[in-house]
């Protein structure tokens, strides 16, 4: 359960600031599927960054699981963020010069990868579709592969949270369908809570919960 209470986000910007988030409260159920939707500027971005701890609020506060992300240490928002969090963004960040495993594997290869980290991101890529694939550098894939080794890098830890900012911004339509049902199927099977940015509400479906964003603030339902 991830309670937002009462966030602002302030940047400055020299002498002007900009007000991202005006104070936002509500709550997320532990293993929703949720959209945030809003036009361009509206916060969603600074949002999902807040409920990641890529950033800090400048008022608020985002309680997960009971646990206040401001009263965290700088250490234990690392381990948060590296343990509990996958993030999906609108670029996939590959790194062009590692394969679809190795590319899967990135966080995890400075501190040395086991067997065991190694097949279980082979799976991972079998379960979205890239088994034949494994060894292909991301210049060798297409748009849709390439997010999906971002969701499979994503899911290696099997986050308690899913954060995608756009996941399908760049890929056609039935691309994009496919990646939303994988994002469903994984969430399902891990109980993951997910929350999807997006511009395109034909993937919302009458189960889902919709948090839509205006001027940095939660718009009336
Ligand atoms: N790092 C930043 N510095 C200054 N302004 C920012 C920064 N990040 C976001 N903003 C501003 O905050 C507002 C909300 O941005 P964002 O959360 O990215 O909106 P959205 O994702 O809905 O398009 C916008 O006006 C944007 O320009
Ligand atoms: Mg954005």
């Amino acid at each position: 359960m991830i309670e937002i209470q009462n966030v602002t986000k302030t940047h400055r910007l020299g002498e002007t600031e900009v007000h991202a988030l005006r104070g936002v409260t509500c709550s997320i159920e532990r293993g929703s599927f949720n959209f945030v939707v809003g036009p361009s500027g509206s916060g969603k971005s600074s949002l999902l960054y807040l409920i990641g701890a890529l950033d800090q609020p400048t008022s608020g506060d985002i309680r997960v699981d009971g646990h206040s992300l401001a009263a965290q240490s700088t250490a234990e928002r690392d381990a948060y963020r590296r343990d509990d969090v996958g993030f999906i963004f609108q670029s996939f960040n590959l790194l062009s010069n590692l394969d679809a495993v190795d590319n899967v594997l990135v966080p995890f290869l400075p501190q040395g990868v086991s067997a065991e980290l190694r097949n279980r991101a082979e799976q991972l890529l079998r379960d979205v579709g890239l088994g034949s694939r494994l060894h292909h550098q991301p210049r060798q894939l297409s748009g849709g592969e390439q997010q999906r080794i971002a969701i499979a890098r994503a899911l290696l830890k099997s986050p308690k949270l899913i954060l995608a900012d756009e996941p399908t911004g760049e890929l056609d339509s039935q691309t994009g369908a496919e990646v939303f049902r994988l994002l469903r199927e994984l969430s399902s099977q891990t109980e993951a809570t997910v929350l999807v940015v997006t511009h395109d509400s034909s993937f919302v479906t009458a189960s889902d919960r919709i948090i839509r964003m205006k001027d940095g603030r939660l718009a009336e339902t």
